[in-house]
């Protein structure tokens, strides 16, 4: 009796049992042109943010995932436990800009701006959708209180594990986002931004987050 349980910790820890629910993430294609939201992002910054950036994370994800693999198979808690930051950072990089560029669409010289009951949920919330331009980072939805929230997140932490929030539509600040184009003057680029935000993809995370 006593010698079957090391068999079945065996079967369950051999190898592959963990290697088989490992797939590699990619980097999602832009749907739209590097170019394309130019004026008010050029397509120098997208190419860079989207090709290297975005793909560092996206490598150094995988191989993050790799040594905790590894390490699962050896046993090592302490290096199970030594990966996690970097599955934290380049995993929130990942699925972070993974969302931005679907928040963004090609821009117009007129602001666009939502409509229907996202619309109306900002209105309710801050007076008047002018008020909410200022912030940066996240407009999130608190499924608890059923109300939309803004909020920022540090270095690449993504913004449902940290806070809870169900994020709608995430706005990169860091500076490889603009500084080639906007230099040191964010608020240029944050002002910029709001010509390509694409509220459909907002808007539907909204519908989507109120289920
Ligand atoms: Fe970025």
């Amino acid at each position: 009796m006593l010698r079957s349980i090391p068999r079945t910790f065996a079967a369950i820890n051999k190898p592959s049992a963990f290697a088989g629910l490992r797939y590699k993430h990619t980097l999602p294609a832009l749907p739209y042109a590097y170019e394309a939201l130019e004026p008010y992002i050029s397509g120098e910054i997208m190419k860079i943010h989207h090709a290297k950036h975005h793909q560092t994370y996206v490598n150094n994800l995988n191989a993050a995932e790799e040594k905790l693999g590894s390490a699962f198979q050896a046993k090592n808690v302490d290096e199970e436990i030594a990966v996690q930051s970097a599955i934290k950072f380049n995993g929130g990089g990942h699925i972070n800009h993974t969302l931005f560029w679907e928040n963004l669409a090609p821009g117009s010289k007129e602001i666009p701006t939502p409509s229907g009951d996202l619309l109306k949920e900002i209105e309710k919330t801050w007076g008047s959708f002018d008020q909410f331009g200022s912030g940066w980072g996240w407009l999130g939805y608190n499924k608890e209180f059923k109300r939309l929230e803004i909020a920022t997140t540090a270095n690449q932490d993504p913004l449902k594990p940290t806070t809870g929030l169900v994020p709608l539509l995430g706005i990169d600040v860091w500076e490889h986002a603009y500084y080639l184009q906007y230099k040191n003057v964010r608020p240029d680029y944050l002002n910029a931004i709001w010509h390509v935000i694409n509220w459909k993809t907002v808007t539907d995370r909204f519908t989507k987050a109120q289920k």
